[in-house]
């Protein structure tokens, strides 16, 4: 049990290693619309622009990473502060998520094809529960993030803004395989009182169940890089998601990195 762990966390690095080299295409940015992506608390608005692009996968020999996984390692790639991705990268496979949105921009409406699958199957779960989610912001392009962490540096400084900004290059949401959730209870804001709601614990207990992981924890900072996220979610896959919540480890911290 312990020795698989360990390949599956060596497989992991050398697959996020590879995931990374791989990660480079062509962008096509066109006009976009203003998006709130800094958390309510802190108050923030930034541009977002579109584009469209390519992905590409190799094999899972260790048959660790769970279905829907082994045709492209991309899905686990670990993208954060130390392992940025490619300023062409644009996935290949974006796709309309098919849930309540919050915001009128097809940018941002969009993850890849299985976490919209996934996320569309998640959706439907909560709602059988009673609890009513809503998608607000999923794939950017690397122009978008870049606006958007211009508009909060000038507002608060750089290192202010990286407490909860990605860099561009450095942001999940490039990959295609983040959604940031909220709810009406939170007013449909990116904030951290959503973790205490009824939508937001909901989330938290039964993400990993569809593939995804609540990826910046509270008390985490100094390993994933980001302040508490309750709404960002990431998609890894339902197999790899449930490890990854079981160990109740960061996915830095599961795959053997930190941000260091
Ligand atoms: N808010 C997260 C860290 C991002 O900008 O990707
Ligand atoms: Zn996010």
């Amino acid at each position: 049990m312990k020795r698989n762990k360990r390949v599956m966390r060596r497989s992991l690095i050398a697959i996020a290693a590879i995931s990374l080299t791989l990660a480079t295409a062509c962008s096509k940015p066109s006009a976009g619309e203003v998006e709130k992506e800094r958390p309510a608390a802190l108050g923030g608005a930034a541009q977002e622009t579109q584009a469209s692009a390519e992905s590409k996968g190799h094999s899972d020999p260790e048959g660790e990473l769970g279905e829907g996984q082994a045709a492209d390692d991309t899905l686990v790639s670990l993208v954060n502060k130390k392992h940025p991705l490619d300023k062409a990268y644009v996935p290949e496979d974006l796709v309309p998520v098919d849930v309540p949105t919050v915001l009128d921009n097809p940018e941002v409406n969009q993850l890849r094809k299985e976490a919209a699958a996934a996320l569309s199957k998640m959706f439907d779960a909560a709602s059988e529960d009673g609890v009513k989610l809503y998608a607000r912001s999923g794939y950017r392009s690397y122009k978008t993030q870049e606006a958007l962490f211009a508009s909060y540096s000038a507002r608060e400084g750089e290192e202010a803004a990286n407490r909860y900004s990605a860099r561009a290059g450095q942001s999940e949401h490039q990959t295609g395989l983040a959604m940031d959730v909220t709810s009406e209870s939170v007013s449909f804001q990116l904030d951290e009182a959503f973790g205490e709601t009824t939508e937001g614990r909901w989330l938290a207990e039964h993400a990993h169940e569809y593939g995804f992981i609540i990826r910046y924890p509270q008390g985490k900072e100094d390993i994933t890089g980001y302040i508490y996220e309750p709404w960002h979610v990431r998609f890894l896959g339902v197999r790899l998601a449930a490890s990854v919540y079981e160990s109740g480890l960061t996915y830095e911290e599961f795959v053997g990195e930190g941000i260091e």
